[in-house]
């Protein structure tokens, strides 16, 4: 059987995962890849820090970055560091030596989309990203593939499961915000700094993704009207379960007669809608497009086996040359694309 030699780059929790999946689930990997998917190399920064225990063949775990942009045998890298640098020059780098990358990096994508989509193109390699948004929830293909046929005119989610974890548990057991979110933490829902969850940056980020591929739109994500849950008090989640509500954090793209409104806010939802009743690191997106109406995803939109998931998909995606997606998504992330979405607060 012909093997995809596959490195990780970031042994956290997500990296820690598809290690997992690789080492464990090969006969499955194998089945839908039609080849074996074979981890090659894992990058770490210090290789004495202690992390989640993991059985890793000798020669595999490595410090060296060189170890995988010298190995030409190496094709595809899961890029699995969090935040802007060195996550941007090591991809740039990765991708010069001719590997197509695969990441769960939001922020970065959303900051720096068009200079790696660009560069990406201009290098023939391709960039997966299903991971960045809603963890195991494919919403990515079904956005760029399965709804195609449709101009879609809004996309309403739930897209931080961090936040809908603490606004869950304070709703559902008034337990207060900071321990909910050392549990978050503890649990590897939560960022490298969990500000980015509680905040809406991390939602204003996918947000800016789902835009680019739903409606062709260049958005910058920090001009995204966005207010966070780390303003609420437990207060506002009782008054509004009193009167039938309950508080989300809710991610909004609709296409009016003026172009895109995009916002993230704490919103009200009607209890027993679909939306309000999403529990937990669990994320939801309802979109609605011309031909197909109203459409539901909902499923674990954080945490190191869901997102693992992802990942996995995308780097079988990759092994086999299904990177048609990738490749018209790109155009949506060019720079020499104009900015088409209006913004309102
Ligand atoms: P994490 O647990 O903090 O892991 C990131 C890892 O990258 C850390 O182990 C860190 O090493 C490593 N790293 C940083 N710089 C490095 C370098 N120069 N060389 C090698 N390794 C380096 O974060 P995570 O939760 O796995 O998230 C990874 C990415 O996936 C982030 O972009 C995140 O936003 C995204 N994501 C996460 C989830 C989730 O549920 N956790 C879901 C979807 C997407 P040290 O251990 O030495 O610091
Ligand atoms: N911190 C992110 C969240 C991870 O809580 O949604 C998944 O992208």
């Amino acid at each position: 059987m012909e093997k995809t030699n596959i490195a990780i780059v970031g042994l956290g929790t997500v990296g820690t995962g598809v290690a997992r999946l690789l080492l464990d689930c090969g006969d499955r990997t194998a089945r839908h890849a039609g080849r074996t998917m074979w981890l090659r190399k894992a990058v770490v920064r210090d290789l004495e820090k202690a992390r989640q225990r993991i059985d890793l063949p000798e020669g595999v775990l490595t410090d060296s970055l060189d170890e995988v942009i010298n190995d030409p045998e190496i094709t595809v890298v899961a890029q699995l560091i969090g935040g802007l640098e060195p996550a941007r020059s090591i991809m740039l780098r990765l991708m010069e030596s001719g590997k197509d990358i695969v990441t769960a990096n939001k922020a970065l994508l959303a900051e720096h989309g068009p200079e790696l989509f660009d560069r990406a193109r201009q290098l023939g390699r391709s960039i997966a990203f299903e991971a960045s948004v809603a963890g195991g929830i494919p919403i990515i293909a079904n956005i760029s593939q399965c709804l195609s046929a449709n101009q879609l005119e809004s996309l309403e989610g739930i897209l931080n499961g961090t936040s809908n974890f603490i606004v869950s548990q304070m709703d559902e057991f008034g337990t207060e915000y900071a321990e909910v979110v050392a549990e978050a933490q503890r649990l590897g829902y939560a960022e490298a700094d969990p500000t980015m969850d509680v905040d809406g940056t991390d939602a204003a980020q996918k947000l800016a993704i789902l835009a680019h591929l739903a409606f062709g739109a260049t958005v910058d994500w920090s001009t995204i009207p966005r207010v966070g849950i780390d303003g609420l008090d437990p207060v506002d989640l009782r008054y509004a379960r009193q009167l039938g509500y309950r508080i989300k954090l809710l991610a909004v793209a609709t296409l009016g007669e003026e172009g895109l409104e995009l916002s993230v806010a704490p919103t009200l939802l009607k209890i027993g809608t679909p939306l309000a009743e999403v529990r937990n690191a669990f994320n939801a997106i309802r979109a609605v497009g011309d031909a197909v109406g109203p459409v539901f995803y909902h499923g674990l939109g954080a945490g190191q086996m869901p997102t693992a998931s992802a990942v996995i998909a995308d780097l079988i995606d990759t092994a086999v040359g299904r990177t048609k997606l990738t490749f018209q998504t790109l155009e949506y992330f060019s720079s020499e694309n104009p900015a088409r979405a209006i913004q309102r607060d």
